[in-house]
């Protein structure tokens, strides 16, 4: 018996759309002396991909390490050094802070910094600026294990953290100076994405929770087997991303995938379909909207062998019962709970897609469902762009063009926002 398998990739920077929290968002970004200094101009260069406007201080122990015009070349903007703090520039600099910066970021921050900004020292072009600034501030932290162990840097970092002071990391791992423990800079993937999320707080949809379904659930035949689908859960992912980037809490329900949950989201792993459907029904009593993209399994096999079944013994056939419909239950709780629930669904389907889809709207009580035609080869599970009709349980629809998963994403969390937070439909 062989496995049915399933060929999934890295969700990506396709999943970060044009609606992302930090595009346009003006960032100052602090850089202090520590070998991670090479970190942070990568940093500003993801920043500035996903359309942050970001300006660079470096401190004179940086400019040990790296140089302004590396930060410069990577963002498109001035990267400032303590000697502006005496020319023109360096009062433009934290007067601006206080103005038109939305976001703060000291990475790496060195254990001097960090005992300065705890102390309210301001002898330099960047301690200045963040003595100045009145936006949120973010650290990351970069030193020695024995640097940040210290008493006196845990507790200028618990200092700051009581400020309000958002701090990232740092990561174990192997340092420069050969020991191994906590003092690695967090990597500038991660915290561009823990960025994203502390900028989309307050965001059209704070104050709603929305629970998201992803992925293929998997049904064991024995220990090692199981049946499962094509489904990679990107399109899940990117939906849970969306509602996050404007601000909803979301719980994300997911069947086995490789992909990285998106920051911020509350992760449910699940495996089976009668997994999926015991957190579903438990979470949507305080949800405001379901978006049920997982492809479920439609059945099951009948019986679990709890010892792994033998190529000798052979198997002729398996027998498979069906799964509970997870939607038609979720729609008999709301009526039952009264739940005021939107509730949106997916149809991949591979003929008569807008009937088949209306159908099963109506059949489940859906608000919205999403179709996709699953013979084109620009909308199938594993590729980054989808193509869908949405139809609405008031019998209009709207045909998108192929678009980017992420993209598909949005309109569908712009849906319910009108829904949830303008009040229509
Ligand atoms: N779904 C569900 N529970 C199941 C199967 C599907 O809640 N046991 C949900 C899916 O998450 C999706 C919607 O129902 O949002 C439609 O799924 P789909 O598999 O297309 O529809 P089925 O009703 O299973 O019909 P068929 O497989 O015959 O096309």
């Amino acid at each position: 018996m062989a496995h049915i398998g399933r060929v999934e990739n890295y969700l990506g920077d396709e999943s970060l759309g044009m609606a992302n929290p930090l595009e346009g968002k003006r960032i100052m970004l602090g850089v202090t002396g520590s070998i991670a200094a090479y970190k942070a101009a990568d940093l500003a260069s993801r920043l500035t991909q996903k359309g942050a406007v970001v300006t660079t201080l470096l401190t004179n122990s940086a400019l040990e390490f790296v140089t302004p015009l590396t930060f410069q070349s990577v963002t498109g903007q001035k990267a400032f050094v303590d000697d502006d703090l005496w020319g023109g520039e360096g009062h433009v600099v934290h007067v601006q802070i206080g103005h038109s910066t939305d976001l703060m970021i000291i990475a790496p921050a060195s254990a001097n910094t960090i005992a300065k900004l705890a102390h309210g020292i301001a002898d330099n072009l960047l301690t200045i600026t963040a003595l100045a600034a009145t936006c949120p501030l973010v650290i990351a932290p970069a030193m020695d294990a024995g640097m940040f162990s210290h008493p006196a840097t845990q507790e200028n970092i618990h200092v700051l953290k009581e400020r309000g002071v958002v701090i990232i990391g740092p990561d174990e791992g192997h340092l420069a100076s050969g020991l191994v423990g906590p003092g690695r800079m967090t990597q500038p993937q991660e915290i561009v994405d823990e960025v994203r999320w502390l900028l989309a707080k307050g965001g059209p949809l704070s104050g709603k929770k929305i629970v998201v379904t992803a992925g293929g659930t998997r049904e064991a035949i024995d220990p090692v087997r199981y049946i499962s689908n094509r489904s990679s859960g990107k399109q899940g992912y990117a939906v849970a991303q969306a509602a996050l980037d404007l601000g909803s809490a979301v719980t994300l329900i997911t069947a086995p995938s490789s992909l990285t949950a998106p920051k911020g989201c509350q992760v449910m792993q699940v495996e089976s379909a009668a997994e999926m459907c015991d957190a579903v029904l438990k979470e949507i009593n305080s949800a405001d909207a379901l978006i049920m993209s997982a492809a479920v399994a439609d059945f099951r096999p009948a019986s679990y062998t709890s010892e792994k079944i033998k190529k000798e013994k052979g198997l002729e056939a398996i027998l498979l019962e069906p799964t509970k419909d997870i939607l038609s239950e979720v729609a008999r709780v709301k009526k039952k709970n009264k739940l005021d629930l939107k509730v949106v669904g997916f149809a991949a389907e591979s003929q008569d897609l807008k009937s088949n889809a209306s159908r099963k709207m109506h059949a489940k009580a859906m608000d919205m469902i999403v179709a996709n035609d699953i013979t084109d080869p620009q909308a199938g599970f594993s590729v980054d762009t989808n193509k869908v009709l949405l139809l609405f349980s008031d019998g209009s629809t709207e045909q998108l063009p192929l678009m980017q998963k992420s993209e598909v994403a949005e309109r569908i969390i712009q849906h319910l926002v009108s829904w949830l937070v303008e009040g229509a439909g």
